[in-house]
């Protein structure tokens, strides 16, 4: 069999996490990825299923391999991820010509089944959500002279929010030991990474569920006595899951950067309730007012829904007054989607796809302002920035983030990458802070 993978991710941090992570196994098997999908006699799609227009995407993409297939009948094509999860072998039925059908907790031993699909040339599917969680295989040229990465220390989800189809896919809540963990970031560090972000669906439960194991901050704290590791940062997290004592660990951490994403999806009682939510619209303020008293640099970056069932104009004016009052950095917005399964497709008082579109395209105007504003702050101010390579506009451009990270690009005659240099910031925009060295 020749060799050659190609992999498409959509989705959240958890899947290109994933992908990664499918990508080290086949490497470290001797395969060879691709970025042409022409070229691929195996082609994976990583698929998301959040939003119904995320799920729709992956569909069009599927059903796209059919003409590869017909062209190259002993290629492997394979879906994994959530929409895998969530339609299972239905997939088989819609698209025949798939090999492969992987959930997002199976896809430890991807290997095994590609040998399998090659050798006995039959459908395969795993679907088991109760499979074990590992840490990421031994690196081996994934890495690749990258100064950040990600470290998944937990999966699944166990809050049920009423929209959300997460928990379906994902599984129940399982965390990584602190002792997995810490020796992840060690080699990590050893092979050059500046910067570790740990990720999960909501990293503040970790090991909620055993007392007698460290807890989210412990384990920030032990991290943060890494030497060589300069910044650390996680996502995401619950509101209703914030203990004061993780709220200390940013004053008192030193890698600990001062960003937090911290979704509050709406800023009405009612909704919130309705969300399942767990919190009230006071208790999110007082969070945000806790974090900067203690951390006074803190950025704060957020997701919203807007048009959930029952969301009458009064709640909408709620959220739109509380982005207002918290002036987010930076806020992730989004229509409310239809997902099956969820307790929210019960609910009475469906907003229409036009009425929708207008809240989303008033709250995300005013959020433009308020962010701009925030970058504009910025303006003569010196930031430490972690070098991750040239800028998007090449010639001499660099690259990177500031501890609240915020994207910085700046020039420099001199290749900087992978160290924290002190830039005076001399513009901001929308997206983006320009600097000088
Ligand atoms: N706690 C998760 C959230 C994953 S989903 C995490 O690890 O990041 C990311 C965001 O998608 C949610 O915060 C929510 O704002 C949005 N979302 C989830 N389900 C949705 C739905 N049915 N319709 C619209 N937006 C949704
Ligand atoms: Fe979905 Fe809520 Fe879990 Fe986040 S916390 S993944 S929004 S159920
Ligand atoms: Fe999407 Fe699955 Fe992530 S549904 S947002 S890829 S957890």
């Amino acid at each position: 069999m020749d060799q050659l993978f190609y992999i498409k991710t959509f989705g959240c941090q958890m899947n290109k996490h994933d992908s990664g992570f499918i990508s080290q196994i086949l490497l470290n098997k001797g395969y060879k990825q691709t970025d042409s999908i022409d070229d691929a006699h195996i082609i994976l799609i990583n698929t998301c299923t959040v939003r119904q227009k995320a799920e729709e995407k992956a569909l069009t993409l599927i059903g796209r391999l059919a003409i590869l297939k017909r062209k190259k009948p002993y290629m492997i094509t394979g879906v994994i991820g959530c929409v895998a999860q969530e339609k299972g072998v239905d997939l088989f039925k819609r698209f025949p010509y798939l090999d492969l059908v992987l959930g997002p907790r199976n896809i430890y031993h991807i290997d095994e089944f590609l040998y399998k699909i090659d050798k006995e040339r039959k459908q395969i599917s795993c679907l088991d959500l109760t499979c074990e969680f590992t840490s990421f295989p031994k690196y081996n040229g994934y890495l690749n002279g990258k100064v950040k990465s990600f470290i998944k220390i937990m999966e699944g989800c166990d809050n049920f929010c009423s929209y959300c189809i997460v928990p379906f896919v994902r599984g129940r809540e399982i965390s990584l030991t602190a002792k997995q963990i810490i020796d992840e970031a060690k080699y990590l560090v050893s092979q050059g990474i500046k910067e570790i972000t740990l990720i999960g669906q909501n990293v503040n439960s970790y090991n909620a569920k055993n007392e007698a194991l460290p807890t989210f901050p412990g384990l920030l704290k032990q991290l943060d006595s890494i030497a060589g590791l300069k910044r650390l940062r996680f996502t995401t997290s619950h509101p209703k899951d914030i203990s004061d004592e993780l709220i200390g660990s940013f004053g008192e951490l030193e890698s600990l950067c001062p960003h937090i994403h911290l979704p509050v999806q709406s800023g009405s009682d009612n909704l919130l309730k309705l969300m399942n939510r767990g919190y009230t619209r006071d208790k999110y303020l007082g969070l945000i007012e806790h974090l900067r008293r203690t951390r006074p640099d803190i950025t704060v970056t957020s997701d919203i829904i807007v048009g959930f069932p029952g969301e009458t104009e009064k709640d909408f004016e709620d959220s739109l007054r509380l982005i207002e009052e918290i002036e987010f950095d930076n806020l992730f917005s989004f229509k409310y989607s239809d997902r099956p399964g969820t307790k929210a497709l019960q609910l009475p008082g469906r907003i229409g796809e036009k009425e929708k579109q207008r809240r989303l395209s008033i709250l995300q105007e005013r959020q433009r302002e308020i962010t701009l504003r925030k970058n504009k702050l910025l303006e003569g101010t010196i930031q430490e920035i972690l070098v991750e390579g040239p800028g998007k506009r090449g010639d001499d451009q660099l690259t990177g983030r500031t501890l609240g990270n915020k994207v910085v690009n700046f020039s420099s005659k001199v290749n900087l990458k992978g160290q924290l240099v002190k830039v005076n910031i001399i513009k901001g925009f929308q997206n983006s802070l320009l600097g000088e060295l």
